[in-house]
C-alpha cells in the first residue's frame, strides 16, 4: 500500500465520475469511498484542526491568496506546521477541481494535527493529515432576494478564538441548529451585549444609511467574503464603519446582511419577531450584491 505523505502531489489518475466525487487526502487523489483515515486522526478525537471553505466559479478560484493567508494564520495559531507551500495548495486545489466535473465548486480542505495516540500532549512526530473534496457550489436560492431570510439572536457561548478556523465546530452547530429549529435560516451571535457574528457567517447592518461591521477581533472569523464587500464598499465610496455593533443598533438597523463563500450576502428581513427593513432587502443590499455578481462575472471570464 503506497504510504501516504502530506507533501507529495501525486499527478491524479482517477477518471472524473459525477457519481463519486474525487477527494484529495495526503497527496493523492481517491474516489471518495476510497479514501480512510486512521480513528486515531486527531482531527476525529479532539477536533485537532482547521480548515477553509473557497468557491470557484467556472472553475477559477475566489480569491485563493486571502484563502491560502487566512489557512497559514489559523495553522500558526494552532501550532501545526503548514504541510504544503502556497504554489503547492494552488497546484493540489486546481487539480482537484479540474478532475471534478462542477463548473461552480466548493471546495472544503482541513488540515489536522494527524494520526497519534489519544494524548492530550501535542504528538512528537509531526505528520499532518490533509484532506480536501469539492461539492457543486450552490448559487444562493432565488426567493432570497425577494424575501430575504429569517435570523434570530443567541448567546455566543463559544470559546475566545473565534478568528481561529478550526473544525471544533460543535457550538457553531449547535447555535445554528437552534436556530433552524426556531424556523430561522441563521443565529445571530451576541457576546457582552454586542452582535458579533452569525453562527457560520459575518454580519453587516446598515444604520443611517451607512453600512457597518465589527472590526476584526478574537470574537468573530475574518471572512474573506466580508473583506470583498469592505473592499468593494470603499471603491465604491459607500459609507463604511468598522465598529462594533450593539444589540440595540442590531434590531433598529435599516438592513442586516449575513455574509460567508457560500451564503454570498443573505438579507435578513426578519429577525427575532421584528420585521427588517419592511420584510424585503434593502436598496444597499441590492447595490452591494449588484457590484459582488459582477465581481463574481469578471472571475468566471477573466
Ligand atoms: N463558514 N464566521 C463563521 C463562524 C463562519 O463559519 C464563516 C463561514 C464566516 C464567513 O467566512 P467566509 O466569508 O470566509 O466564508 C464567518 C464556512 C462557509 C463554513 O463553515 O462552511
Amino acid at each position: 500500500m503506497k504510504k501516504p505523505s502530506s507533501t507529495l502531489i501525486n499527478e491524479p489518475t482517477t477518471k472524473p465520475n459525477p457519481d463519486e466525487p474525487v477527494v484529495y487526502l495526503n497527496g493523492e487523489y481517491l474516489a471518495l469511498s476510497q479514501a480512510h483515515i486512521s480513528v486515531l486522526d486527531r482531527g476525529f478525537t479532539f477536533g485537532d484542526g482547521v480548515y477553509e471553505v473557497i468557491p470557484a466559479y467556472s472553475k477559477n478560484l475566489f480569491r485563493l491568496q486571502h484563502h491560502l493567508q487566512r489557512l497559514d494564520a489559523s495553522l500558526t495559531a494552532v501550532k501545526i506546521k503548514n504541510p504544503l507551500s502556497a504554489k503547492q495548495w494552488q497546484q493540489s486545489i486546481e487539480q482537484l477541481i479540474d478532475i471534478n466535473a462542477y463548473n461552480d465548486q466548493s471546495i472544503y480542505l482541513q488540515v489536522t494535527r494527524g494520526v497519534a495516540p489519544r494524548d492530550h500532549r501535542f504528538p512528537h512526530q509531526k505528520n499532518p493529515t490533509v484532506f480536501m473534496m469539492t461539492s457543486p457550489q450552490e448559487k444562493p436560492a432565488a426567493e432570497i432576494s425577494i424575501t430575504g431570510i429569517s435570523a434570530i439572536t443567541l448567546n455566543d457561548n463559544r470559546w475566545k478564538n473565534c478568528h481561529i478556523k478550526t473544525i471544533s465546530l460543535l457550538a457553531n452547530v449547535l447555535l445554528r441548529q437552534e436556530a433552524l429549529d426556531k424556523g430561522a435560516e441563521e443565529a445571530i451571535l451576541l457576546s457582552d451585549g454586542y452582535a458579533t457574528e452569525g453562527a457560520a457567517s459575518n454580519l453587516f447592518i446598515v444604520q443611517n444609511d451607512c453600512l457597518i461591521t465589527p472590526p476584526k477581533s478574537p470574537l468573530l472569523l475574518p471572512g474573506i467574503t466580508r473583506d470583498l464587500i469592505v473592499e468593494i464598499a470603499q471603491q465604491q465610496k459607500f459609507c463604511l464603519k468598522e465598529q462594533t455593533i450593539s444589540e440595540t443598533d442590531l434590531l433598529n438597523a435599516q438592513e442586516i446582511w449575513v455574509t460567508s463563500s457560500t451564503k454570498e450576502i443573505a438579507p435578513v428581513t426578519k429577525l427575532n419577531d421584528k420585521i427588517i427593513s419592511n420584510g424585503k432587502p434593502g436598496p444597499h443590499w441590492h447595490k452591494m450584491m449588484q457590484a459582488y455578481q459582477s465581481y463574481k462575472h469578471k472571475l468566471r471570464t477573466h
